[in-house]
């Protein structure tokens, strides 16, 4: 079975997440990593815990950098001992649409890599057309975690493999107009886990449609595929891995 290390079941994307969950488990899907961006998703998070499949962590996402609030920070420190928060996530920098905001999210980021180096959480890295910034900030800092949603070059993977950092893979490997898979084919396996990135990031063949934990099936069948290994190896070897980084 497999675990979806970053979705976001949250109720503006899914009306019946039992269900949601009932067919994940039909596909071989059984663990579900929730990441929260915001205020209102990070109080999501906490009552999603009561699911026992579900494990969260609790973070403030880039794009939320000119909307949060210091108690929005102070309520992810006081609930980060909480024993299912396995992370702090997602947080990052996000230069997509906006590069106004670069020295605030930076701000924003280091802020919260700092709680990470105090609670010795793992942190789950959203980084988006800003590898150099990502990298020189994250090498400032004593944490490990996961780059969520790598899509970037084989040197840039070897850069974060060597820093301790797990790639998190998601439907974009299967993507027409990506070279993920050339990536993933010269990379050894212990790199990498799982993920779908639920509601967004729909694999093909389901492009169009909300995305959904048990995709992971979709992706793992791709990666058995390009490195000719059974669903069950890389079940075993991605279990490994996440149990080398978080507290599952
Ligand atoms: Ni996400």
């Amino acid at each position: 079975m497999f675990c979806d290390t970053h979705c976001h079941l949250f109720k503006e994307y899914y009306e019946n997440i039992e269900e949601i969950l009932q067919s994940a488990k039909d596909n071989m899907v059984n663990r579900y990593i929730v990441a929260g961006c915001d205020s209102k998703t990070n109080r999501e998070v906490l009552n999603l815990l009561k699911v026992k499949e579900i494990y969260g962590c609790l973070g403030i996402h880039p794009e939320e950098v000119c909307r949060y609030t210091e108690e929005d920070l102070e309520f992810i420190e006081e609930n980060l001992n909480q024993k299912k928060i396995i992370a702090i996530g997602e947080i990052g920098l996000d230069y997509h649409y906006d590069k106004e905001t670069k020295q605030k999210q930076m701000e924003l980021f280091e802020r919260q890599l700092k709680l990470a180096e105090l609670s010795q959480k793992p942190v789950v890295i959203h980084s988006r057309e800003a590898t150099n910034d990502t990298i020189e900030i994250l090498k400032k800092y004593n944490v490990r975690g996961v780059i969520h949603s790598f899509s970037g070059s084989l040197e840039v993977a070897n850069i974060y493999i060597k820093m301790g950092f797990l790639l998190g893979i998601n439907g974009v490997i299967t993507f027409k107009n990506s070279h993920l898979k050339e990536v993933i084919e010269k990379l050894d396996l212990s790199s990498i886990i799982l993920e779908t990135d639920s509601p967004y990031l729909t694999p093909t063949p389901f492009r169009g449609k909300p995305n959904d934990p048990s995709k992971v099936k979709t992706i793992a069948e791709y990666i058995c595929n390009l490195k000719h290994i059974s669903m069950e190896e890389l079940a075993n070897i991605t279990n490994q891995n996440i149990k080398r980084l978080f507290d599952i």
